[in-house]
């Protein structure tokens, strides 16, 4: 299951799942694009493709995704749907157009999580792969309810990817930096500003990085090299805290 499917780093999860042989649910709220997409899936490489059409910042979206799932040998949900659907300062939107983004981002994301984790823990495996930012990393003005929800996702990510581990289960949180999808060059539009100058790593690589890394969680930072010792970005060092911190609280909850 994709959600957020329709385009970008998205349309390229599913084309990629796809030409290894997984079969899919894809969802995002055009279903014009969706169908589009999954048609030319079908036809490149004969996998059973489902469309639904949703918007995720709805109070039944999850409920949706579980319907959609159901009967089915789900084994792998990309929350890829994530970006900044409003933008600027925070006191320049009313609430109600932020409380959208938390609802998909923090909301939506942790139920559909507890759901489909729930099932693939009873099956012994399965595999959730977060989206996510570098702006999860540290906030920064215009940013500030995409960077917030941005690191929920992460903190909650390299969580899940403790927990449920030991039952099989990979959590994967890719932090992008900036990506050429058509959202983003929407807005290089809006601003009358040029793509050229910023580099933009593909939605090809995006997907192709995240598939193969699955298994490799908690946290991969794209731009972060395999030897980095920031222990913000370095794979490895999140990791390590993450086991630590767990360990740690043996102290006050006894061992897991
Ligand atoms: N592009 C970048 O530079 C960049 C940088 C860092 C991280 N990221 C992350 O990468 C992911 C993809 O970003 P993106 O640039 O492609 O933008 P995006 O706005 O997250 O769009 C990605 C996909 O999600 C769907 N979508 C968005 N809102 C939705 C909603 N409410 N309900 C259902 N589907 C929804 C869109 O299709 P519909 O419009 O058809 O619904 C589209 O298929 C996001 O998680 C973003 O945070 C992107």
């Amino acid at each position: 299951m994709v959600c957020g499917a329709s385009e970008g780093t998205g349309a390229e999860f599913a084309l990629q799942a796809a030409a290894k042989g997984l079969s899919l649910i894809l969802v995002a709220r055009r279903p014009d694009k969706l169908e589009e997409l999954a048609g030319q899936i079908r036809t490149d490489h004969g996998v059973e493709v489902v469309t639904l059409p949703l918007d995720l910042t709805s109070p039944t979206a999850a409920a949706e995704l579980f319907q959609a799932a159901e009967g089915r040998d789900l084994g792998l949900v990309v929350f890829n749907a994530g970006g900044d659907s409003v933008g600027g300062k925070f006191l320049d939107s009313p609430y109600a157009a932020w409380r959208t983004l938390t609802q998909r981002n923090i909301d939506l994301l942790t139920e559909a999580c507890h759901g489909f984790a729930t099932v693939f823990v009873k099956r012994g495996r399965g595999g959730l792969l977060l989206v996510g930012s570098e702006a999860a990393l540290g906030g920064c003005g215009r940013l500030a309810i995409y960077t917030a929800t941005k690191a929920y996702a992460m903190n909650f990510g390299e969580s899940l990817w403790k927990e449920l581990k030991p039952h099989g289960v990979d959590v994967l949180n890719l932090q992008l930096g900036a990506t050429d999808t058509p959202k983003l060059r929407t807005v290089f539009a809006r601003f009358k500003l040029s793509p050229d100058t910023v580099t933009l790593t593909s939605s090809q690589d995006v997907a192709r990085i995240g598939l193969a890394s699955l298994g490799q969680g908690p946290t991969l930072v794209l731009c972060a090299g395999e030897d980095s010792d920031n222990p913000l970005i370095s794979a490895r060092l999140r990791r390590e805290r993450v086991e630590a911190q767990s360990s740690f609280l043996d102290n006050f909850y006894g061992p897991a």
